[in-house]
């Protein structure tokens, strides 16, 4: 079979990023342009901002993404575009580029769904990944577990009831003034600190369930930190190991809890928090104790990035499944 060349452009939320992958594997440019530095100042992304950056970006972005893959108009079979979830306004940049040079270049347009991309980036780098698998979707906007059964089809079986996972590392990371994005930096100041030291509380740990919570854990620590900051007791290190701990602790649990259910012959992660390395060491050992292996897909694959998306655009391309020029964006997943 010939091989299949697709152009993957994502613009949901702060990173400007076009990459060429062949086949659904091969990585032949993965370019990222990321807006930290400009939403840091407000301690988070400001959707309009994004946009503007967005349109700026995109075009130099996709042509160094083309040159880097050293692939030129005529090599490409498809041009793949997040279409949700995620900021409208700046899902619709990358979406009206992805329209525009898809249509000029007579080639299908492929929309995909922009958690599919995290999800599939594990199947990009890992070989014979067995199933039923437990997938623990961790990012700035969800927190869910699916249960897979094949790369394609699958059920969320467990979602948080209020706060994302990353939403809330964001969160409490731009309440102790540490800095955006919440989750890095966060990750680094408990490697300075002790859990334990503190106590903060493990929000439905106790239920038999796969719902999270992290509004509550959230409240708690900034509540924490008030009353430190009172008594002059105050150690951010020792608070934010704490609250990582009890956000690790229950994703953790309840992962595990699933694949043990569900006979789960492994446990994937997906996400930008699935970049975070307890989280990753973790899920690992849970894995380790049940038998089944982990999959977490390497740093670069695992936060917001274009390679995802072309790559998961592959298994579209072959069936044929081509979006119309219609395309909108949508801030939440929707079924089509
Ligand atoms: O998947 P992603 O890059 O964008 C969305 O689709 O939302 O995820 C972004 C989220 C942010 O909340 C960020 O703080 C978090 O992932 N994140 C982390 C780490 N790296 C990124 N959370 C915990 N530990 C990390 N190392
Ligand atoms: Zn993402």
């Amino acid at each position: 079979m010939n091989d299949v060349v697709i152009l993957g452009i994502e613009t949901s939320c702060d990173e400007t990023a076009a990459a060429v992958v062949k086949n659904g594997r091969d990585v032949m440019s993965n370019i990222i342009n990321s807006q930290i530095d400009i939403h840091k100042s407000f301690g988070g992304v400001v959707p309009e901002v994004a946009s503007r950056k967005h349109i700026e970006n995109i075009s130099i972005v996709v042509e160094t993404a083309l040159e880097e893959a050293n692939v030129t108009y005529n090599d490409l079979n498809a041009v793949a575009v997040t279409n949700m979830p995620g900021l409208v306004g700046a899902l619709l940049v990358g979406i009206s580029f992805a329209k525009s040079f898809a249509y000029s270049i007579n080639k299908p347009l492929i929309a995909i769904n922009h958690m599919h991309g995290h999800i599939y980036a594990n199947f990009m780098e890992h070989d014979s990944i067995e199933f039923p698998a437990i997938c623990l979707v961790v990012s700035g906007g969800h927190t869910s577990l699916l249960l897979m059964e094949d790369i394609n089809n699958y059920k969320v079986i467990g979602e948080t009831r209020d706060d994302a996972a990353g939403e809330a590392f964001d969160k409490v990371a731009r309440f102790l003034g540490l800095g955006y994005p919440g989750g890095p930096v966060i990750q680094n100041a408990a490697e300075k600190g002790q859990a334990g030291n503190l106590k903060l509380p493990r929000v439905l740990l106790d239920k038999n369930d796969y719902e999270f919570s992290f509004s509550g854990l959230k409240t708690a620590t900034m509540n924490m930190w008030k009353k430190l900051e009172k008594t002059g007791g105050q150690n951010v290190y020792d608070l934010v190991a704490e609250f990582q701990a009890a956000i690790v602790e229950v994703l953790v649990a309840k992962t595990a809890l699933a694949a043990k259910k569900h006979n789960a012959k492994s446990i994937l992660m997906a996400g930008g928090v699935a970049a975070n390395s307890q989280l990753r060491n973790e899920v690992q050992n849970a894995a380790n104790d049940l038998g089944i292996n982990a999959y977490y897909p390497s740093l670069k694959l695992c936060t917001d990035n274009a390679a995802m998306i072309a790559g998961s655009a592959y298994h579209d391309y072959l069936n044929q499944k081509f979006a119309s020029l219609k395309l909108n964006a949508h801030a939440n997943i929707i079924k089509l």
